[in-house]
């Protein structure tokens, strides 16, 4: 263990996509636990795409944006280090938002989740597919899209944590699954990584032509990360009762003005649509439920992940500005340790 405490520090709102300059590097020393705390050694950050929006700048709709000098807000998994808590021994791993930084004193109030180590379950995968971003998928799939065998689910950013997670869950329900991803490649990914039944290109300009070969008898559940004009266009060849769970706005995130309305409301009668949002943190007593599933099907390859993994703190930025790019497949983490 190193005598310093490595932090990314929120420095200013970006206009549009963020840059380096948002972000400042901080070396504080390590803090000492006092009693009934613990201190975390960080083997893992989750960059996820609602950290976006903290950041402020532009469009956000972001209550609780940072103010300059905070430590950027994120999730991690951490091995106690040092115990002065009963409760946490040296050694037990815990997920928690406790911040962009290498070490940090916790009391267990803060904590997500104490990880209970499974055979062939990787300790990274709690900030995955066994973490926030497969509950999501769980959460939005199962509880709010519920479909059922033999229906097609379409879900947007395909390629990435929650989105391939979502296709699989639906192939493991009987559905027919259809992803969209940013090119040929990602594409290529979803379908034979992933094991959806096809997945079509959003930055081509054909997105209605491809969506109507790819989901033939239509859309039943349209598991919506990203909004906007793709969200326009699945809406067009949504099922009569189809179900839409909105996950995210990946397609705003990085936007500057105001955000513009839905031009097809008129499908929501004409179609009896049911559009309904979610957030995964009013949902906390499902999350050992979806993830003792999303567990096992790790465990025994019933459910294949892939992680983007930075290197080292310091790079958190800009694996941070990739995943918003799109570089990443699968889970974007941080490699602290
Ligand atoms: N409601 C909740 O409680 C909750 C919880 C967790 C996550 N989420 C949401 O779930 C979504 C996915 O999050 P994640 O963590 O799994 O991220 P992710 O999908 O692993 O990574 C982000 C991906 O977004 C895609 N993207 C970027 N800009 C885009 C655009 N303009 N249009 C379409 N796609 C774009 C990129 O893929 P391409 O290369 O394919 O463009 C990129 O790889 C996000 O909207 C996030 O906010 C919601």
């Amino acid at each position: 263990m190193t005598d310093t405490n490595t932090q990314v520090l929120f420095k200013s709102a970006p206009e549009g996509m963020p840059t380096s300059d948002n972000f400042e590097i901080a070396h504080t020393p390590i803090p000492e636990p006092g009693d009934g705390a613990f201190l975390l050694e960080n083997l893992f950050l989750s960059l996820d795409p609602y950290m976006r929006m903290l950041m402020g700048g532009g469009w956000t709709y972001s209550p609780n944006t940072l103010s300059p000098g905070d430590v950027m807000v994120g999730r991690v998994l951490g091995r106690v280090v040092k115990s002065r808590h009963p409760d946490y021994p040296v050694g037990t791993h815990v997920v928690g938002r406790l911040g962009w930084q290498t070490h940090v004193v916790s009391d267990g109030t803060d904590l997500d989740f104490v990880v209970e180590p499974k055979n062939n379950v990787p300790l990274s995968t709690y900030l995955g597919t066994c973490g926030s971003t497969g509950v999501t998928a769980w959460v939005g799939l199962k509880i709010t899209g519920a479909p059922k065998p033999g229906e097609t689910v379409v879900v947007s950013a395909a390629a990435g944590s929650v989105g391939s997670t979502v296709g699989q869950l639906a192939k493991d329900m009987g559905c027919r699954a259809v992803g969209i991803a940013g090119g040929p490649e990602k594409c290529r990914t979803v379908t034979d990584v992933f094991g959806f039944d096809a997945c079509i290109d959003y930055k081509r300009d054909d997105l209605a032509a491809q969506l109507a070969e790819a989901a033939p008898n239509g859309v039943d559940v349209y598991f919506d990360n990203v909004g906007g004009e793709v969200l326009e266009t699945v809406m067009g060849q949504c099922n009569r009762l189809a179900r839409i769970p909105v996950c995210g706005v990946l397609a705003r995130y990085n936007e500057l003005g105001e955000p513009f309305g839905n031009k097809n409301m008129h499908l929501f009668f004409d179609k009896s649509l049911k559009m309904e949002g979610f957030v995964l943190t009013n949902h906390k007593d499902i999350w050992p439920k979806a993830r003792a599933e999303l567990e096992a099907m790790i465990a025994d390859k019933r459910m294949v992940y892939r992680e983007t993994i930075a290197e080292g703190m310091e790079n958190a930025p800009d694996a941070f500005i990739g995943m918003l790019q799109g570089r990443n497949v699968g889970k974007q983490l941080v490699k602290l340790v």
